[in-house]
């Protein structure tokens, strides 16, 4: 079965619009959440052209490197460190305009500008989080922050 992504063009939310049926698509039928993050990492990376996608899980109470596109990343982050580690300790989304200007940031790669950090919450948990990555400032926004919520809600943890 032919599963080429259907690359639209246009602004954000007409990216978002076009990508997620295809990502719902994409996943439905399927429970295996590592081929399931695997192919949401892909088909963001692919639309977005994105430095870096990737989850990060909880385990033993420190997150670990899971299912990603781009770069090599480091492997664990441990509770309150970096943008990762942030989110996961306080629940929330976060949008770093300048990875610079962030505290404790951890920088995986160098040429990483901006980034954007979603809590994946089950049962009042935090179990993991998604990393998306820009090679440019100021990336991310609250639509980012919307659309990549919806796409988690379609993985079933
Ligand atoms: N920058 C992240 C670390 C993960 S990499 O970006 C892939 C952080 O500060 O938590």
């Amino acid at each position: 079965m032919a599963e080429d992504l259907n690359i639209a063009k246009g602004n954000k939310n007409e990216q978002y619009s076009s990508l997620i049926p295809q990502i719902a698509a994409l996943l439905s039928g399927e429970s295996d959440q590592i081929a399931n993050m695997a192919n949401v990492c892909a088909a963001l990376k692919e639309q977005f052209n994105f430095l870096w996608v990737g989850f990060y899980m909880v385990k033993n109470n420190e997150l670990v490197l899971g299912p990603f596109q781009g770069p090599v990343a480091c492997t664990r982050i441990q509770r309150s460190k970096g943008v990762c580690g942030t989110s996961w300790d306080q629940s929330q989304t976060l949008i770093v305009p300048d990875v610079d200007s962030f505290p404790g940031h951890i920088a995986c790669s160098s040429a990483s500008k901006s980034e954007i950090v979603i809590p994946i919450i089950r049962n009042h948990k935090v179990i993991g989080v998604l990393d998306v990555d820009s090679a440019e400032l100021n990336s991310f926004d609250d639509t980012d922050a919307l659309y990549l919520s919806q796409i988690l809600d379609l993985i079933q943890f």
